[in-house]
């Protein structure tokens, strides 16, 4: 794993919205897997004030998310559909139709998990995803204890990534419980890896990561048995991290 330390959470924002604009100058049809939550909200505001300049162009990108709430329609501004479109599909020249996200609004789990595999398949593959990683060590919604062989599938979350993600709901809003997300298969079958993580809260949980022993109690773990893995992280993250395993 090559581990790349920035100062906070711009830097690292920066650093790893470089990686990916490397990766889609290099590829201009390059399939990204991209990921939600607070973490990678500066890598995309960074990706559209260089698409802006020119710098950088999605035209022929094609994208595949992570992971979408059970129960939520797109337009339901909780949701992931909702949060990439107002966060970065928005305000960049991606065609819609190269745009995948599992479909929280459909109900029948068995059906959507198989179309979404078929979308990664067809697409052939995933170029470079992008994760975040949750307080547990979850990658995508792959809870501690999720088999390391399951392409996309249904989850039931954990009472703590509920409390985590609790704080984007607002007062009387239910916060789901359930999620479609891609596997750890899926996921490790990226040609690339970028995992970002900024913050203290996120030090101990990185350090499991790279440092401790592979196994589903950690899910981000099995990152270590992956031969292109990128960690982009701020120093407050990177805290408990021996210093000899950072560039
Ligand atoms: C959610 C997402 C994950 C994300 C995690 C961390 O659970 N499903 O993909 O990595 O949150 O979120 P944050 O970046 O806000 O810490």
């Amino acid at each position: 794993m090559k581990i790349i330390k920035a100062r906070d959470y711009e830097d690292m924002s920066r650093k790893a919205a470089n990686i990916i604009s490397a990766q889609v100058i290099l590829k201009p049809d390059s399939v990204l897997g991209l990921a939600t939550g607070s973490s990678p909200v500066g890598i995309y505001r960074q990706l559209i004030d260089w698409y802006h300049k020119e710098d950088i162009d999605f035209a022929r990108c094609r994208t595949v998310n992570l992971d979408e709430y059970v129960g939520l329609t797109p337009d339901n501004q909780q949701s992931y559909a909702y949060f990439m479109h107002q966060n970065f599909f928005d305000h960049i020249n991606i065609p819609a139709e190269n745009i995948h996200i599992p479909h929280g609004d459909n109900r029948d789990a068995e059906a959507e998990c198989r179309w979404y595999n078929g979308v990664i398949r067809a697409l052939g593959g995933i170029d470079l995803q992008l994760l975040g990683i949750g307080l547990n060590g979850h990658i995508g919604f792959n809870e501690p204890g999720a088999a390391f062989e399951k392409e996309t599938h249904c989850v039931r979350l954990t009472q703590s990534t509920i409390d985590a993600n609790a704080r984007f709901f607002g007062p009387g809003e239910t916060v789901p419980t359930h999620a479609y997300t891609m596997g750890i298969k899926s996921i490790m079958g990226a040609r690339k890896i970028l995992l970002i993580a900024n913050g203290k809260a996120k030090a101990d949980i990185l350090y499991e990561t790279v440092c401790g022993a592979i196994t589903p109690a950690v899910p981000a773990s099995v990152l270590q048995l992956h031969n292109d893995v990128t960690i982009v992280a701020d120093q407050e993250a990177l805290s408990k991290m021996p210093g000899e395993l950072i560039r």
